[in-house]
């Protein structure tokens, strides 16, 4: 049966890049957007273009109170689309990025970082438990920035090294269900996130190149295949790891 990936945040960046192969590979996918629908329309396009089936449903990781609403609008997607009452593959992608100095951060800033990457990604696994097939995978994106340290980062730095600690505790409490759950951590990719600083900002992307043993820093392309692979039946021992997607990022 053709497995089925819900990624979050699957509307642009390394969502939609994950999404798209994730396709490539024969999978079918349910991506989330939280603005952009415009952006997620065109992923379940090109995935259909790829001979796939996918859907696209809003959701606000940071809203815990639509999470139950979410899950029942997730059903109903499962049940029109493939007639099935699960899915098989959960990756917790979506997020922004936030950078102030530890001194001048502000608590709505810590708050919404907080609530997209930690307890978001928390809660919305919860909610998703009784829907994932046993034999299932979930992948949480953390940050090569939970290795080294770059000022300014401390916040969203500390909520993705929440999430590898998460990802630890779901490996364990999953494992008697055969869902295996991972963290990819990528370094600095050229996508839209921090206003596509790491695109844009050639000083930014300089810097990072600089401290890569690659030389350059990622493109989604670098990422996407990657989980792609990692959801695979080649990939179904590794378990409870945090892998590092960053061309050798800060070695
Ligand atoms: N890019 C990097 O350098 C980098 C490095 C390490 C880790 N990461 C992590 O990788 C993940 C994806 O980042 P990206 O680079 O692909 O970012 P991106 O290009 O800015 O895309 C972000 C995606 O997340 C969605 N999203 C944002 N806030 C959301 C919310 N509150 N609720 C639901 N969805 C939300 C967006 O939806 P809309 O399109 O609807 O706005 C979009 O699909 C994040 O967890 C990020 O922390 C990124």
């Amino acid at each position: 049966m053709t497995k089925i990936a819900l990624v979050t945040g699957g509307s642009r960046g390394l969502g939609r890049n994950t999404a798209l192969h994730i396709a490539r590979r024969g999978g079918d996918v349910v991506i989330t957007y939280h603005s952009r629908s415009d952006a997620a329309d065109a992923v379940v396009a090109e995935i259909a273009a790829l001979g796939h089936k996918a859907i696209a449903l809003r959701l606000d990781t940071s809203d815990v109170g639509s999470f139950a609403g979410f899950t029942d609008r997730l059903r109903e997607g499962l049940q029109t689309t493939w007639k099935r009452d699960s899915f098989d593959h959960l990756v917790n992608n979506a997020g922004h990025g936030d950078c102030a100095p530890i001194a001048e951060t502000t608590e709505a800033q810590f708050d919404a970082l907080v609530n997209v990457h930690f307890k978001g990604v928390f809660f919305l696994t919860q909610a998703l438990l009784p829907l994932i097939t046993d034999g299932g995978r979930i992948v949480n994106l953390s940050s090569g920035l939970t290795r080294v340290s770059a000022p300014g980062w401390g916040a969203y730095a500390a909520v993705k090294g929440a999430v590898e600690v998460l990802t630890l505790y779901m490996a364990k409490e999953l494992g008697a269900r055969g869902i295996a759950v991972n963290t990819v951590a990528p370094g600095a990719v050229e996508t839209d996130f921090f206003g596509g600083a790491v695109r844009d900002t050639p000083d930014f992307n300089a810097f990072f190149a600089g401290i890569t043993a690659l030389g350059r820093v990622g493109l989604p392309d670098d990422i996407g295949p990657m989980i792609a692979s990692l959801l695979s039946e080649d990939n179904r021992w590794v378990n409870a790891q945090r892998i590092e997607v960053s061309g050798g990022q800060g070695i």
